[in-house]
């Protein structure tokens, strides 16, 4: 039996069990994600990763590969909807990328790059969230998160500590720490902790550490996000 399916146009090998999004990635080829990590179970939530597979929409992070499936993935049309959800997703935060310490290292301004997004088209939202600055050597700031869930997978499957949560849903859902007055401060999150290091935007930050790494030498200024995604990320 074949295990092998097609991929705009190119023949990709799958092992059993793998997803369309892991298989096309282990073969060189980017599709878009946000939420998807190679260390974590897949989420599913960011839909940056849609393709079409014999036709259907599907999220490739999610969807198993399976032999002689013809999947559509770099097209005008999935690419335009990449590219609303993009604008979404800078719409409904704070992303004032110039002033941001992620700048050049964040994943959801490295994707906006290379899928050419341009203005963001919609109203933006300007959330007012505090930021917690509780903890003596991590700051948070809210009104850049993109609900990943990364940190979350990160805080309960590697650290064995649980300490953010998604809370509410739609429009208010908004990601939250479990202590008891909310505050990190009052957690046992460590510097040294996975969830420390894995937000792909500049939420979770470690302190007294911005701007150290030049123009020009920052991760998605030496090689694209595609080049990029078929690296092991830090
Ligand atoms: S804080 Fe970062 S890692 Fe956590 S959900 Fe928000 S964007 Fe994702
Ligand atoms: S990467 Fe697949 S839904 Fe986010």
């Amino acid at each position: 039996m074949s295990t092998s399916f097609t991929l705009d146009g190119n023949d990709v090998p799958f092992t059993p069990g793998e997803t369309v999004l892991e298989a096309a990635r282990n073969a060189g080829h980017y599709i878009p994600h946000l939420c998807w990590h190679p260390e974590f179970s897949p989420h599913g939530s960011c839909r940056l990763c849609t393709v079409k597979v014999n036709g259907r929409p599907g999220a490739a992070c999610t969807l198993k590969a399976e032999p002689g499936q013809l999947v559509e993935s770099d097209t005008e049309e999935l690419n335009g909807h990449r590219k609303t959800l993009l604008q979404m997703l800078f719409v409904e935060g704070n992303h004032f990328c110039p002033s941001c310490e992620k700048s050049g290292n964040c994943l959801l301004q490295a994707t906006a790059y290379q899928m050419h997004m341009e203005g963001p088209h919609f109203e933006e939202f300007y959330p007012d969230r505090p930021v917690d600055a509780s903890h003596p050597h991590i700051l948070l700031d809210f009104n850049r998160c993109i609900l990943c869930g990364l940190c979350v997978r990160a805080s309960a499957e590697v650290d064995g500590k649980s300490i953010f949560a998604i809370a509410g849903n739609s429009l208010g859902a908004h990601l939250v720490v479990n202590s008891e007055s909310g505050k990190l401060g009052d957690t046992d999150m460590a510097l040294a902790d996975r969830a420390a290091s894995i937000c792909p935007v500049g939420v979770i930050l470690p302190k007294r550490r911005g701007f150290v790494i030049p123009i020009g030498e920052r991760r998605y200024d030496v090689a694209t996000v595609d080049q990029n995604g078929q690296q092991e990320l830090p």
